[in-house]
């Protein structure tokens, strides 16, 4: 069963004239079907924690236990390759147009190209972007291609899905699609979900929020 330890966690960024400590001592669980918000003002650490448990980033200090393995001191973004990360920044390729950045992530764990069609359409139109699928990032607004950014992230059904500030360039309005289509995932799936938002009526849906 998933789940995911955080344990004793700290990060101190040194870089040689002074040190910023962001996480001292953070210890939670989270397990799966189950959603929990990282919250707390900007520059208090959401990203740098979304990046130690992707291993994009090396923790100072404690352990990060993904079903019941250690995974930041061996490089986990290559050892263990099933999770879905939505940045804050989208980071969609711009040489692709929507579906082939979507699809991309799919051929990347052999999923039937059948299957990922039909996640792909189901959740283009609960988000309301089905209509920008043949279309290049350039062309999509800021919010529509976070949304994009969001399906790439969950197309392989991922045992952890991280999410950095999903509905932060989105209106009220797609939030809400947003946030139904990550309660319905959550509910469909055993997978650990890790959202860091400022939004805190998303956060007051979450199983627990981890304020920073
Ligand atoms: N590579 C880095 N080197 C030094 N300090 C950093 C680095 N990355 C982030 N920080 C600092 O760590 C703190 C937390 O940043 P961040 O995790 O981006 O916060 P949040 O996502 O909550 O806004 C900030 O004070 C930021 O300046
Ligand atoms: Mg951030």
């Amino acid at each position: 069963m998933s789940k995911l330890v955080i344990s004793n966690l700290s990060k101190i960024y040194n870089d040689g004239s002074y040190q910023t400590t962001v996480l001292n001592g953070l210890t939670f669980t989270a397990s799966k079907s189950s959603l929990t918000a990282i919250t707390g003002k900007s520059g208090s650490g959401k990203t740098t924690l979304l990046n130690l448990i992707s291993g994009i980033d090396k923790p100072t200090g404690g352990e990060i236990i993904f079903n019941d393995k250690v995974i930041n001191n061996s490089d986990s973004l290559t050892q263990f390759a099933d999770f879905g990360f939505v940045f804050q920044f989208h980071y969609l390729i711009s040489t692709l147009t929507i579906e082939e950045n979507i699809l991309i992530a799919a051929e990347i764990k052999n999923l039937p190209t059948k299957q990922a069609r039909l996640r792909l359409h189901d959740f283009a139109a609960q988000l309301g972007i089905n209509d920008k699928l043949k279309q290049y990032p350039f062309q999509l607004s800021g919010g529509e291609r976070q949304r994009a950014a969001v399906i790439r992230a969950i197309i392989n059904e991922p045992s952890l899905v991280l999410m950095d500030e999903p509905t932060g360039n989105l209106d009220q309005d797609n939030s809400i699609k947003l946030q139904e289509l990550l309660m319905d995932l959550m509910h469909q799936q055993e997978s650990v979900f890790i959202v860091a938002t400022h939004d805190m009526a998303f956060a007051g849906r979450a199983d627990q929020v981890i304020a920073l």
